[in-house]
């Protein structure tokens, strides 16, 4: 019954916002400036390198962390469970009033490197790609996700991982809306822009 307890664990990972916290030590408030995204590429827009890597550090292994703590409690199920908890608390974050508050990237990949690191290496590959390609890093977000949904019935991943493939990629997407409109419109800010994202 106890073990049941670790799902509150899980969320209370998902609810770590470093990102703000990043923000907090240089004075700037990353809901307000960017993208106004509490992740990793709007840490990275605002706050340069150092600290955003060490965001992404912080959302990958929380995801991380919460995909195996459930899956070490309960298997695959636990382990889809645990993360989609950590995820539901990283981009409806109860600090902020259960705003959008993340779009889940970070963690998201976290969470399949544990569970199906093969489907996280093709995922990854296609991100990068189209960063690369485009400089969106939300497209790149999109596609991996598009790729993680389509790539856990392509590899003989088990039922529950499928059903989180469908799940947190719906979520990853259905967060982007806004990149989406920034995009058509040819306001959505490049990797490697010069103009001050702070704008
Ligand atoms: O991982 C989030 C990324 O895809 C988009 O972030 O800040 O450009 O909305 P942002």
């Amino acid at each position: 019954m106890l073990r049941y307890l670790l799902f509150i664990v899980t969320y209370c990972l998902g609810i770590i916002p470093f990102a703000y916290l990043a923000g907090q030590l240089k004075g700037i408030d990353v809901r307000r400036h960017g993208s106004g995204n509490i992740g990793t590429t709007n840490a990275f827009r605002l706050l340069g390198v150092k600290l955003g890597i060490l965001v992404l550090l912080g959302d990958f292994l929380k995801g991380a962390a919460a995909a195996a703590l459930g899956y070490w409690a309960f298997g695959p199920w636990g382990g889809i469970i645990g993360g989609l908890l950590a995820m539901a608390g990283h981009s409806w974050n109860p600090l902020f009033g259960f705003r959008p508050s993340g779009k889940g990237v970070a963690a998201g990949f976290g969470i399949i490197t544990v569970l199906m690191p093969k489907v996280m290496f093709v995922a990854i590959a296609l991100f990068l790609l189209v960063v690369v390609v485009t400089r969106y890093v939300s497209m790149g977000s999109v596609v991996g996700a598009l790729t993680v949904a389509i790539a856990v019935f392509i590899f003989p991943e088990p039922f529950a991982y499928r059903f989180f493939g469908l799940v947190a990629s719906s979520i990853v997407l259905f967060l982007h809306r806004a990149n989406f409109q920034r995009v058509l419109q040819g306001t959505e800010h490049r990797f490697g822009d010069k103009k001050n994202p702070r704008d």
